[in-house]
Parts: structure tokens; sequence; C-alpha cells
């Protein structure tokens, strides 16, 4: 059983709660629990179908508000009032912008979770305490637009979304405790870490049906090297743990047999190389990160530009994959990266497609897009340890018409469409980690 509710006052002692005759079937004491807290309470239901009562000591106890729309399910025993969802980010600043140049797009989460009766808070690693079980963080007081940021306690919740947004803060150790605390607590949490570009690759490649739409990638070496080159016309080097563009080089041969050696980004120096012994020396130095080789793809071009395909895939409530979004970038003039933080361009997919290809063709086009990347989900979650809630996957068509993956990103940014101005699709991206966030917390809103 289970309803959508609103929180009101219980005027009894002690902890007590008052709950719809249907829901609690006439039980005297029942275990309440918000996010990881029990409590066993006195129990009196009522004929009211819409509303909880809980008594101030209990609303206390579980930091919980009169007024909040909240979801309730009883399996004869536990009264589970939620599902409580905390925002895990890099780090938090404090009022009145308590996530710093995140807090607008942790502000549309916990506004998205609202809407569909989820609670929301967002935290960072220092403010949890498990001795106590519970969390100080941020959450927006009711109030509709106008909700100001406020500080609160929190039990431990049901559900961690995890958005560590950079890799830096991902690999610290206290992130990594955490983790290992939140699964010993039996919290699940989603959307954990980052992908690295080679790993990514193995795991689709034990799909055959991704195989067709992989361009073939190796390690960074020199045979590798010359073998690719000698294969393809031209080749992406690639920092497997790289982003946004960044430390991409491009090889391409040409008919002299020399290659043109360039950057993806940053300044478009080219250079004639005679042979390839020294083009590991020319690639930037990294710390943690190491080179992949890939199968340079004869992208559709527009507007004389090289264009590829974003597509946002997420979780719904109901724990499938689904479109998001979907749109294409097109490159800056003279570049063979199409990032948008490259100068790349976010445009509708189907109006840019139809440059190069007819619209019938564009139809089937979007709808075979649509089909691998629901594909690339499935055999990375299946090929995942945890829970993955949203992809951001990149995919390439080629001038005949193939469909292409070039890369799968664990953090989609959402900088290019995160200005909501009423767009659905955009609120959507914010309400959907919050929905199967719910569906993991086994609350099917
Ligand atoms: N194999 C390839 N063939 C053609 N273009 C590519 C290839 N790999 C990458 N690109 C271009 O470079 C961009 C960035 O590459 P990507 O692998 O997504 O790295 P990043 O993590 O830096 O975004 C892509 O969006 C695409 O425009
Ligand atoms: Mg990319």
């Amino acid at each position: 059983m289970r309803v959508r509710l609103e929180l009101t006052n219980h005027g009894k002692a002690g902890y007590a709660v008052r709950a719809p005759r249907s829901l609690v079937k006439g039980r005297r004491r029942v275990v309440v629990r918000v996010g990881q807290r029990e409590v066993s309470v006195h129990c009196s239901s009522g004929p009211a179908q819409a509303t909880l009562g809980l008594s101030p000591a209990l609303m206390a106890k579980m930091h919980l508000r009169r007024g909040m729309r909240l979801h309730a399910r009883f399996d004869g025993r536990v009264l589970h009032i939620g599902p409580l969802v905390g925002i895990l980010v890099p780090a938090t600043t404090g009022l009145p912008n308590p996530v710093g140049n995140m807090t607008l797009g942790v502000r549309y989460f916990i506004e998205q979770a609202r809407t569909v009766g989820v609670y929301a808070f967002a935290f960072s690693c220092s403010a949890v305490d498990f001795k106590r079980g519970q969390i100080r963080g941020y959450t927006l007081s009711s109030g509709g637009e106008q909700s100001r940021w406020v500080r609160r306690l929190f039990p431990l919740p049901d559900v961690v979304y995890d958005h560590i947004t950079y890799r830096r803060r991902d690999r610290a150790a206290d992130i990594r405790k955490l983790r290992a605390r939140l699964t010993e607590a039996g919290i699940p949490f989603f959307n954990q870490g980052f992908f690295d570009k080679w790993d990514v690759h193995n795991r689709l490649m034990n799909s055959p049906h991704m195989q067709p739409h992989l361009p073939e990638t190796t390690p960074l070496s020199l045979e590798a090297l010359q073998e690719m080159t000698a294969k393809y016309r031209r080749v992406f080097i690639k920092p497997a743990q790289g982003s946004l563009g960044r430390n991409i080089y491009i090889l391409t041969r040409s008919p002299t047999g020399r290659f043109e050696f360039r950057r993806g980004r940053g300044r478009a120096s080219r250079q004639m190389l005679n042979d390839l012994s020294n083009v590991e020396a020319k690639l930037a130095r990294l710390k943690k990160d190491h080179y992949i080789v890939q199968q340079g793809l004869e992208l559709c071009r527009a507007y004389g530009r090289a264009v590829d395909i974003r597509v946002i895939m997420q979780r719904t409530q109901h724990g499938r994959w689904a479109v998001t979004k979907i749109f294409a970038r097109v490159a800056r003039r003279g570049r063979l990266v199409s990032n948008i933080s490259a100068g790349g361009k976010g445009l509708s997919a189907s109006r840019t497609l139809r440059r190069c290809f007819s619209s019938s063709k564009v139809k089937s086009l979007i709808r075979e897009i649509r089909r691998v990347a629901h594909l690339v989900c499935e055999t990375m979650a299946e090929n995942t340890d945890g829970h993955l809630g949203e992809l951001g996957v990149d995919v390439g068509v080629d001038r005949q018409g193939h469909v292409w993956v070039i890369e799968v990103n664990s953090k989609p940014h959402r900088k290019a469409y995160d200005t909501l101005e009423g767009r659905p699709t955009a609120k959507r991206s914010f309400r959907r980690p919050m929905q199967y966030a719910a569906y993991l917390a086994g609350f099917r809103i």
C-alpha cells in the first residue's frame, strides 16, 4: 500500500502518528521510518485519505515539517515515509549559495524532486555523522518560486545521488571512505565515479550487438600508431580519462605518406611529420592518465563542420532507460572536436542531420541513434558494479549513415541546457534522477 500524503500536525504527546485507515489497517503500533531512521510509535487511524498526522515530537525526531507532500508505504509493520534523497556534492560553501557555482543546478534537482513528492537535500562528505545517523545538509524552504536555501538536519537518506562532478574530488580518500560506509550501512547510491575510455570500450565490446558501432580502439604505443595509421587515413589520440575535448590530437595521413599532426582544441597549429616515432613526445604529459588511439570517423558535416550527437539517457521512476534529450553538436570552424566547451554549438539533432541526409533518412537515423543509445546503457549497466542512473552518450554518424559510439560519459554536463526557461526536457533532466532515486528506495511513485 502506498499513497501520497501531506504531513499535518497530530496533537499528541510522545511519538504518535495518525494515518489513513486504508493504509495502516487499524494497527495500534507501527515503526515509522524516514531514511534510515526508525522509531516505534503509537498509531491511530482516521478516515482522511490525503494526510498523515505526526506528533510534534515525531516530526522533530524525523526532521520533517508540516505541509510537506511525500509518499508513505506500509508493509504491515513499517510505515516508511519518504523518499529521502541525499545529493552528494563535492563541497558546500554555506548560505546563501551553499553549493558554490553548482547551486543553481542543485536547486533544480530539489525543486523537481518536490514536484514528485521526493524530499531531497544536498550534502558534502564532511557533514555526515554516522554515529548519530544524521547529516547536516541544505534544502529549500517551502514557498514555491521564492523558496530560500536553508541548512537543516536530516536522517541518513534512503538513497544517495552521487553528484561529485570532477575527477580530482572523486578520487579523494574521504569520498572513497564515505562510499564504503554507505555500502556498509546498506544505503544505495547511484552514478558513482567517472569512466575511462579504454575501460568503457572493453565493457561495450562484451556485447556482440555493440561491436559494429564501436570504432577500433587500442592503448597508445608506437606499434599501435603504425598499425592504425596504416589502416585508417585519420586517427584520434585521446586521454582515456579526458573530457571537454582536452588533450586530444589528430593524425592524418597525407597522400605523400607524411602525417599531419594537430591538436583538437587550443591553437590550431599543424605540423607535418615524416614518421611517427616522436608523436608520443609531443603529447601533453598526464599524471594519472594514459592515451588511446582510435579510428577516425568521417563524420557527416553541417555548415562545413564536423557534427556529433549527444544523447542524454536517464532511468525513470520505473527503473527503465529513456531518452531525455538529444541534440547535435557542431564543431567550431576548423576544429575536429565538437565539445561545447571547445567552441562547439548545440543545435537540433534532426535539423542538423537534414543538412547531410534526406528527411526520410533522418527519421530512420534518429531511430537508430536511440536504439544504439539504449543498447549502450543496457550494456554499460550489465558491465558496471553499482547503479547507473544517467549516461551521456556521444554518437557520430558517418557519411554512409552508419551510427558510431564515440564516448560514454557518466556525468553528462548539464551546461548546454541548464537554464530551465520552461522547457520540459530541461526540467525532466533534473526530475528523472530524483524519480529514479525513489525507485531505488523502493517507492513506486
Ligand atoms: N574517433 C573519432 N572520430 C571522429 N571524431 C572524433 C573521434 N573521437 C572524438 N571525436 C571528436 O572529438 C570530440 C571529443 O571526443 P571525446 O571522445 O568525446 O572526448 P572528450 O571526453 O574530451 O569529450 C567528439 O565529440 C568528436 O567531435
Ligand atoms: Mg565527449
